[in-house]
């Protein structure tokens, strides 16, 4: 159960991997079942926020009450977030994106060649660093899965992307299971959960959420 705290409130959220094409049969991507993010829109809407999830590729169910746009690369995922957040308080960047797509997107299907092929790759937008710099930023909350060193590689993406609140986990503890093991990072230090469903884990991000902005933002 989540009492209404989110109400009058506006969320958008990325959950899910995103998809950078190679041709129109290939691609790259990350492995992201978009459990986490989906539960996190679902916990959102629950505690009575208007709430825009914006997708990469899954094989899971809107939840009920929640605006869902699905989108491939990280091109589209920024594109769509932009346009979702005017009149938004908080941001919440659940979605593994990639950090590279290819250079260059073959428009016919590539045929076997030589031995080794070479993929050029340029960066994506960190849509996550770009919104929390916005001048009129929503409050954001970043996610951080690390296969090792979780409190030092958190710590440093929450303060150079300059967060108030990021969630941490490592991959072994969680990658496409039902439950996960997290660290909540504010600035007033690591807040361990103990290990719950995922649904259950993203209602207590939207107490802990809530408990932030009505010191924040009001
Ligand atoms: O990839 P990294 O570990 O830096 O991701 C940390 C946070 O930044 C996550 O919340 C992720 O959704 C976000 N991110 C993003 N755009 C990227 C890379 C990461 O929004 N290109």
């Amino acid at each position: 159960f989540v009492a209404k705290r989110l109400a009058g409130c506006k969320v958008v959220l990325t959950a899910g991997p995103t998809f950078e094409a190679i041709d129109p049969v290939r691609g790259i991507t990350n492995i992201s079942s978009g459990k986490m993010g989906y539960a996190l829109a679902r916990a959102c809407a629950q505690a009575g926020a208007e709430v825009v999830l914006v997708s990469g590729p899954v094989a899971l169910p809107v939840p009920v009450g929640v605006r869902c746009v699905p989108v491939a690369g990280a091109r589209d995922m920024r594109a769509a977030v932009l346009a979702a957040l005017p009149g938004a308080q908080v941001f919440i960047s659940v979605a593994a994106v990639a950090d590279y797509r290819p250079l260059e997107v073959a428009p016919h299907k590539m045929k076997k060649k030589d031995d080794v092929l070479t993929l050029a790759l340029t960066q994506n937008p960190d849509i996550l660093a770009e919104v929390a710099a916005l001048p009129d930023a929503p409050f954001c909350v970043g996610f951080a899965a690390e296969s090792q060193d979780l409190d030092a590689y958190a710590e440093n993406k929450r303060s150079k992307k300059r967060l108030p609140l990021l969630v941490g986990n490592l991959v072994q503890d969680g990658m496409g299971a039902e439950d996960n093991l997290i660290v909540l990072y504010d600035d007033a230090g690591r807040h361990p959960l103990p290990r719950a469903s995922k649904s259950e884990l993203a209602r207590s991000v939207v107490e802990h959420l809530a408990s932030m902005l009505a010191t924040v933002v009001r």
